[in-house]
Order: structure tokens, then C-alpha cells, then sequence
């Protein structure tokens, strides 16, 4: 298992792009809507983990970054001792996990089904997914929409200011990437992350991560979600329920076939 995040965990919550809380809403209504227990794979930190057991709601978080569950823990010492019993912390695999649970609602947020790198992880993936869903369950699934197919555009060598935020502390962070490279042939996107914190203006410490992410165009991952035995039921672009021609993402709500 790769520890993902490795040097930048604790920086993660940091992120203050619209893209970092405009999922929250939509899965606390699924959740709340379906009731029963809810799985999600890759919880990384808890960003939505968290905010979802303190409505209430029983969910269990799966990651197999221990640098991230450790952010995650953290966070959950600090809940009310309700919210802390709402929450099973898990490290794992999603592409190779077995629990003793059924849910009614698993989903796979924010891209990260994209750290899959090809068909057979993705494919080991839905079908532990699809053996934990219950037969009136929902999976949710999101990876980014590429504006257009893939080529040299994408590349960025020079430092993209992502995000700037301030810490509790006062510290500010700053975020750039640097899309390095990319292979059309698997279908990779090679990207470093670059976190730096100022005080009083000046750099007081830098930390790198690099990550792979796998794209999809629209037909290849319904293809992959549909020969894994589910329907898709729904399609969105954003999380306000924006068609999927008009947003930047896809979100894909699907249950058994
Ligand atoms: C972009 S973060 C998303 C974290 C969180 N779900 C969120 O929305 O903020 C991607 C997460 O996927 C996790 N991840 C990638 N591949 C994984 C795998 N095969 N099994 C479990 N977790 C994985 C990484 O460790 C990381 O925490």
C-alpha cells in the first residue's frame, strides 16, 4: 500500500477552492436520505468524513494513506464523544477490503478513484464496491471532466498558484502545482504538489508530493461502472445537480443493476 500524501497531509485541509466544500452538502442529503450505514473509500483526512457524523450520520472511512488517517484521527479526538461513535476510521485498500458491514450508500469522492492507475484495480474496486452495497443501496462516484481530450495544453511546467489560505495559527499557505506530464496511452496525469507557509511574508517551510491520476472520458468510466453490475441513475457536472454537458466534473449515482 503507497502512503499518498506522505510530506503534505497536514496541509491538505488547507484547501479553500470551492471544489473542497461543494461536495459536503450533496453527500450529507444522500446519506441522510438513504439512512442506514455509509462507506466511503479513500476518506483521506475525513473532509467530508467528519462533517457527515456530526448529522448524525454512522459512516466508516476507508484509506490506506496512514499519513492521512493520521490528520483524520486527530481531528476526530477532538469531536463530541456522539459524533466520535459515529465514525469507523479503516486502513485499507478500496481495490482489496472486506468488511463484515453492508452499506446503503458507499461513494468514492473528490477524483480519488483517478489513484486507480488502470482497468483491473478499477474493475477489483467496483466489485468490492458492489459486494458491500446493499441491494437498495446508492454508490456515488466522481472523477474530473477533461475540458478537452488530453494532449500537450495540459502540461504546465511553471508553478500554478492553486490556493492561498490562512492556518489557525496565522501561518498563510500557499499551494502551487506543476502539471509535469502525461501518457496517452495509459492515460496518466503527472502532477507535483508544492505547499509553502509564510509568516510575516517570509517562507518558513516548504513540503512536495508528487501524484499520478488516471482520466477518463465519459463513455470509458460508465462503461467500467456498468460492466461492474451497476445502473447509473444519475449524471451531474456539480454537486447543485448541474447537467453533466454543462459542469467540470462527472458524478455518477448508480445502483444495482
Ligand atoms: C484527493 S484525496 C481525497 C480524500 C477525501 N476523500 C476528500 O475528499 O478530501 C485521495 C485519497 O485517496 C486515497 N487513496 C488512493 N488510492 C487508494 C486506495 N487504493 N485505497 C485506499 N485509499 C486510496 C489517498 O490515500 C488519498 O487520501
Amino acid at each position: 500500500m503507497e502512503n499518498l500524501y506522505l510530506n503534505t497531509a497536514k496541509l491538505y485541509d488547507a484547501d479553500n477552492r470551492a471544489v473542497f466544500s461543494a461536495d459536503i452538502p450533496f453527500y450529507q442529503e444522500r446519506a441522510n436520505r438513504l439512512g442506514g450505514k455509509t462507506l466511503e473509500l479513500a476518506c483521506g483526512t475525513g473532509r467530508i468524513t467528519i462533517p457527515l457524523a456530526e448529522k448524525g450520520i454512522h459512516i466508516w472511512g476507508l484509506d490506506y494513506s496512514s499519513s492521512m488517517l493520521e490528520v483524520l484521527e486527530a481531528k476526530v479526538s477532538k469531536l463530541s464523544e456522539e459524533s466520535q461513535q459515529n465514525i469507523h476510521s479503516l486502513l485499507g485498500d478500496m481495490t482489496d477490503f472486506t468488511l463484515s458491514e453492508q452499506f446503503k450508500l458507499i461513494f468514492i469522492p473528490f477524483r480519488s478513484f483517478q489513484s486507480l492507475e488502470n482497468d483491473e484495480e478499477a474493475l477489483q474496486c467496483l466489485s468490492c464496491v458492489h459486494r458491500h452495497l446493499e441491494d437498495d443501496g446508492q454508490f456515488i462516484i466522481n472523477v474530473f471532466k477533461p475540458i478537452k481530450e488530453i494532449g500537450e495544453w495540459w502540461i504546465n511546467r511553471n508553478e500554478h498558484l492553486d490556493f492561498e489560505s490562512t492556518l489557525e495559527g496565522g501561518e498563510k499557505v500557499r499551494r502551487h502545482s506543476i502539471k509535469k506530464a502525461y501518457d496517452l496511452q495509459k492515460r496518466l496525469l503527472f502532477t507535483d504538489f508544492i505547499y509553502r507557509l509564510y509568516k510575516n511574508d517570509g517562507i518558513i517551510e516548504e513540503y512536495h508530493d508528487s501524484i499520478r491520476l488516471r482520466y477518463f472520458y465519459g463513455d470509458d468510466i460508465r462503461k467500467l461502472i456498468t460492466s461492474s453490475g451497476f445502473t447509473i441513475k444519475e449524471e451531474y457536472g456539480w454537486y447543485d445537480g448541474t447537467p453533466v454537458n454543462e459542469g467540470n466534473e462527472y458524478i455518477f449515482v448508480c445502483s444495482k443493476a
